[in-house]
């Protein structure tokens, strides 16, 4: 065999090589954005500005005619007008496969965790199209999350998007740490993204645990880095996830928290020059926040069931991101203040939570069983003020009987210890248990 006279490859990366490199130059700086003149290049394209070890690596987030604006994904050293700006060598691919089973990375796919290289079999671009409508499988299985109450009142099926609402502090990341350990995807990918650098590796270590790291691909932002970062690690999760479903996996991809992304963005689209819009948020974190979250879900075969957690500013449940994403998701899982405070955790409010799926996902008596308890929680909610006072009178409401009969196996059933784990199957049986004591009242 004759060896060939060219390499093509190496030819082509040689042209590339020795193609002159355009270099622009810092012009103002303002906020957060650094402006360059002399560098054309879109919106996305990454840019080094500076040389040497106090380099930024920075993305354009705006162009003028002359100008492109630039936001800095690492380091935030200022640099004076006149600093050198090229385009990046880096190229925005970030890394997938199987052997990111086990691995924490950051926004740009870089291992954090000090266990050497990915050894990634594949890179791909970031960005990424939610699959045609049409082609999307149909959900009809449930995915088992490890939790009594989301199991079986609010049951979320494969493929599936879900939301943690809740205030500051109500235990929306120990619920989600929860579902990290307890589900049965084969796959799950988790983001971190704005959250206290202190409780990453109290989730990774205490929360999720060696077997639980085995089968996740952790992506960590926290909230020091820029909003860029934050935003893109956001984006890689995503696109981690997608890759493992379009290999017919079923992935679990479980972001904390989903309005820290939303603020990345508002940062990023206010410095771009975007005018505020709902409460300082320009209309692009809305578009940004929808792009997203359309990616999760079924595929032609695999899934991606979503979780997210999403902060209700001040306990508003109608502020503008927790109404967005409320609107966008199949469903929402509202956390209670109230019932934090007393010790009830998880603290999830049974009747302000809702999967829109539920009904696809299970069978008819299971069903009936979810719709007696809620039933029986219903009625004991509005004649709470009444049992407060001792004005409740047994006999008055056959429900309202039940709930009292049955209150300290209703309690039981709902509540959960952190490390407590049960099957969707055991959760099942418990919540038949439960409402066999109802009797004639459901
Ligand atoms: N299942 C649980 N069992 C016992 N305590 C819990 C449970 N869930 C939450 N808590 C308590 O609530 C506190 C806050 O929980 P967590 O950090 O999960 O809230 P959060 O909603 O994520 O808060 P933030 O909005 O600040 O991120 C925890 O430190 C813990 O004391
Ligand atoms: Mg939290």
């Amino acid at each position: 065999m004759s060896t060939p006279l060219l390499d093509e490859t190496r030819f082509a990366a040689a042209l590339r090589a020795a193609a002159p490199q355009r270099v622009g130059a810092v012009s103002a700086t303002v906020g957060l954005t650094v402006d360059v003149v002399g560098l054309p290049g879109s919106v996305g394209d990454l840019v080094t500005i500076g040389e040497g070890p106090t380099a930024t690596v920075a993305q354009i987030v705006a162009t003028r005619p002359g100008t492109v604006s630039c936001m800095a994904l690492t380091g935030g050293a200022a640099h004076p007008a006149g600093t050198p700006a090229r385009r990046a060598l880096i190229p925005p691919a970030i890394p997938v496969g199987p052997s990111l089973l086990g691995r924490i990375i950051d926004g740009l796919g870089r291992p954090i965790d000090g266990r050497g290289p990915l050894g990634a079999s594949e890179t791909v671009g970031v960005d990424n199209s939610a699959p045609n409508p049409m082609d999307r499988a149909r959900i009809a299985h449930p995915l088992q999350l490890g939790v009594r109450v989301l199991d079986t009142l609010v049951t979320v099926g494969q493929g599936q998007r879900i939301g943690l609402f809740a205030g500051s502090g109500v235990g929306k990341s120990s619920l989600l740490s929860m579902i990290a350990r307890g589900t049965e995807a084969e796959v799950s990918v988790i983001a971190l993204i704005g959250e206290r650098g202190r409780e990453v590796r109290e989730f990774i270590e205490d929360d999720l645990g060696a077997a639980g790291l085995a089968r996740s691909v952790v992506v960590v932002a926290t909230s020091d880095e820029p909003a860029l970062m934050r935003l893109r690690a956001a984006m890689l999760a995503t696109r981690i996830a997608e890759w493992h479903r379009d290999r017919s996996a079923n992935v679990l991809l479980m972001m904390d928290s989903l309005t820290r992304v939303a603020m990345a963005q508002r940062e990023i689209g206010l410095s771009a020059g975007e005018p505020p819009a709902t409460r300082g948020y320009p209309p692009s974190t809305f578009s940004t926040l929808a792009r997203l979250l359309e990616r999760a879900g079924t595929g032609p075969s695999g899934s991606i069931t979503g979780i997210y957690t999403v902060l209700v500013d001040g306990d508003d449940h109608n502020e503008p991101i927790a109404d967005a994403a409320r609107s966008i998701l199949d469903g929402h899982v509202v956390l209670d203040r109230a019932l934090a405070v007393t010790g009830h955790f998880p603290a999830i409010d049974v009747l302000g939570s809702v999967s829109r799926l539920a009904s696809k996902v299970t069978a008819p008596e299971q069903r009936d069983d979810a719709t007696a308890l809620r039933a029986v929680l219903a009625a004991r909610r509005s004649a709470q003020d009444l049992i407060d006072v001792g004005a409740y009178r047994t006999g008055a409401n056959a429900r309202v009987d039940a709930a009292l009969r049955a209150e300290r196996a209703i309690d039981a059933f709902l509540r959960q210890r952190i490390d407590e784990r049960t099957t969707a199957a055991d959760a099942w049986h418990a919540l038949h248990t439960v409402t066999e004591q109802f009797g004639a009242a459901a």
